[in-house]
């Protein structure tokens, strides 16, 4: 009994300790990943917390050439070097066969809150499963590029109406130890009973833009900019392709539930 609290004791250490240093990894051993280990993040996934209708679906990739094609088709080259790959896809489909079968000639209705909830429980799912990954020692990636190229997405996948890619995970053994990548402090994120704007938190901030400029430095980036200026440049920007994702709900069928 003992024992095994100890060592429960280290296990949780640990799993703390690698949710602490997490890295993307874009840099694979081409080794691949035990299938029995692959089933046990994907029960992870599977159980991880949700609202009911748990509205995302996963097409874990396992045919090189479909692998490749969808790399070309979002134009990243390193996909194909990843030795698993998921796609996440919200899936309201599912709801529309149950209902078909259940409640034929009936008028459906896909209201926003479905899909928002479904994008939820998506993240949720697709971190747990990364908590999984790096606990047990390899390293993942995620990928929102997977949604960069939709009409040739679907057409890979064979996705029907209803559906939509929206974020890739790929995973495997490290084949590099990139540095860690400075993070907002918690102090700027965290405020106690009220809110606390960024303003009262300056010298917070000039910690993060020091810690920020320098890790830039050393990947030896161009164009070095502070979180401030990353942040304006954004806002007063044009509209990326992601700004759109209603048009694309709106598109396959979703109710946005606008007020006039
Ligand atoms: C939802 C989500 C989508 C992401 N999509 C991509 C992607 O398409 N391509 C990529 O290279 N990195 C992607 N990333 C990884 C981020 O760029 C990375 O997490 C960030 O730079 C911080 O680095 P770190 O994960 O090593 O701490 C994504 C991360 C998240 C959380």
């Amino acid at each position: 009994m003992f024992k095994s609290l100890v060592r429960l004791e280290h296990i949780m250490e640990m799993s703390i300790e690698k949710q602490l240093t997490h890295r993307s990894i874009r840099k694979y051993k081409d080794r691949p990943v035990e299938e029995e280990k692959v089933q046990i993040y994907l029960e992870v996934m599977n159980r991880t917390a949700c609202r009911g209708m748990q509205g995302y679906s996963v097409i874990r990739i396992t045919d090189e050439k479909l692998k490749e094609a969808i790399g070309e088709a979002i134009q990243q080259e390193y996909i194909k070097k990843l030795p698993e790959l998921l796609i996440f896809i919200i899936d309201l489909y599912r709801f529309k066969e149950l209902t078909d079968r259940l409640a034929p000639g009936k008028v459906q209705h896909y209201y926003f809150d479905i899909a928002f909830v479904a994008i939820g429980d998506m993240y949720l799912a697709a971190q747990n499963m990364m908590n999984a990954i790096e606990t047990d020692g390899l390293g993942g990636l995620f990928l929102s590029t997977v949604a960069d190229n939709l009409p040739e997405m679907k057409k890979l996948l064979n996705l029907p109406e209803l559906t939509l890619p929206l974020l890739g995970l790929g995973f495997g053994y490290p084949d590099e130890n990139p540095e860690l990548s400075p993070r907002l402090p918690i102090e700027v994120k965290l405020s106690e009973n009220t809110y606390e704007p960024i303003s009262q938190k300056l010298d917070a901030l000039k910690i993060y833009d020091e810690e920020l400029i320098s890790y830039y430095q050393k990947l030896g980036r161009e164009h070095i900019q502070t979180y401030s200026q990353m942040v304006a440049k954004r806002i007063t920007g044009e509209a990326p392709l992601y700004a759109y994702l209603l048009n694309e709900l709106e598109a396959m069928g979703v109710d946005l539930c606008i007020n006039d």
